[in-house]
């Protein structure tokens, strides 16, 4: 079947769905981020996202699974030591150990996840393989670890010689305080993807806050906080201090507000807002949620200034300031 046929075919199915779910009945404010070409997309958090796009775009542009292309996406800069809130080169805990988060999760809300992960350059592979070859969602610590070597992942050291010296020469400083989340200190990168017959995928990976307790855990291999796909709606991802993230089941009430015919932007916006209240009004802590909803449309909000997405589709890829309070 040529390009052209696929894209009507593809286009057609949608639309009906869209029908179905009430999503093409609304009229949306105009918006810089709105997408209504119904094409593949992907999209992810911060600029460290540019790099994971081209990835994923490789897989979404010949027509591969949305599955496919938010793993190889991530996988960038988790390989990168110069990411230092991802894999390798991730900033340690308290006790200098590299402890990693990912999660994953598919068309068919199959998902899996790790936490707390050593050694292992990858966690989003070895989450993929919980979700792939075992009856679980999620494996932690040593658990996580052996699965991994079975699995035949390589036993690596994470600490680079230059986030060892920041970490020795910072930790006094950062002691009980939450580093600043911002566009020069970034977190967790989380994906989105939707291929070319309209299914969504989701992934998300960390090393965590900087200088964390030993076995502290963030929203982000936390399915329906740091990440939640349905592919009937829509999915989302979260980006911050996890803790806050956690508390609102954030990802999953984003769904579950677009869901409701609510604006991927404004869903964000909402949980945000929750945050704040939590918090009471509190807006010196970052949180930031990512949404793409089912007919290619994505929004995002975030509660400080400072956080960016990068969006990949066929008109190119291209890094936008999330708005915020
Ligand atoms: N959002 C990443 C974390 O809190 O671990």
């Amino acid at each position: 079947m040529n390009t052209r046929r696929k894209f009507l075919k593809k286009s057609a199915l949608i639309s009906s769905i869209g029908g179905l779910i009430g999503l093409k009945s609304k009229v949306y404010a105009i918006n810089p981020t709105m997408n209504t070409s119904n094409r593949p997309i992907v999209i992810s958090t911060w600029d460290h996202g540019i790099p994971a796009n081209l990835e994923a775009w490789k897989i979404l542009n010949n027509g591969g699974k949305a599955i496919d292309a938010v793993e190889a996406g991530v996988k960038v800069p988790e390989g990168d030591p110069n990411v230092r809130s991802v894999g390798f080169g991730g900033f340690p805990d308290k006790d200098g150990r590299v402890t990693l988060d990912a999660c994953i999760m598919d068309e068919n809300q199959q998902c899996g996840s790790v936490a707390c992960l050593e050694h292992i350059k990858h966690p989003v592979s070895v989450a993929r393989l919980v979700m792939d070859e075992t009856p679980y969602v999620m494996l932690v610590g040593e658990g996580a670890l052996e699965f991994a070597l079975l699995k035949g992942f390589e036993k690596e050291n994470l600490l680079t010689p230059e986030t060892l010296l920041e970490w020795e020469e910072f930790k006094e400083e950062l002691k009980e305080k939450r580093s600043i989340i911002n566009i020069e200190n970034h977190d967790t990168i989380g994906m989105l993807a939707m291929d070319v017959l309209g299914n969504l995928s989701g992934s998300c990976t960390t090393s965590g806050l900087t200088n964390k307790l030993h076995g502290r855990v963030g929203d982000s291999p936390i399915i329906g906080a740091g990440l939640f796909v349905d592919n009937e709606v829509g999915a989302a991802c979260a980006t911050g201090v996890g803790e806050e993230v956690i508390k609102q089941a954030g990802s999953a009430m984003v769904v579950e507000l677009m869901r409701n015919g609510v604006h991927p932007e404004d869903a964000c916006k909402e949980i945000i807002k929750r945050v704040l209240k939590t918090n009471r009004g509190n807006k010196d802590i970052q949180v930031g949620f990512l949404a793409l909803r089912k007919d290619g449309i994505f929004g995002a909000f975030s509660l400080m200034k400072g956080f960016n997405f990068a969006v990949q589709d066929d008109t190119g890829n291209k890094l936008i300031n999330s708005p915020h309070f």
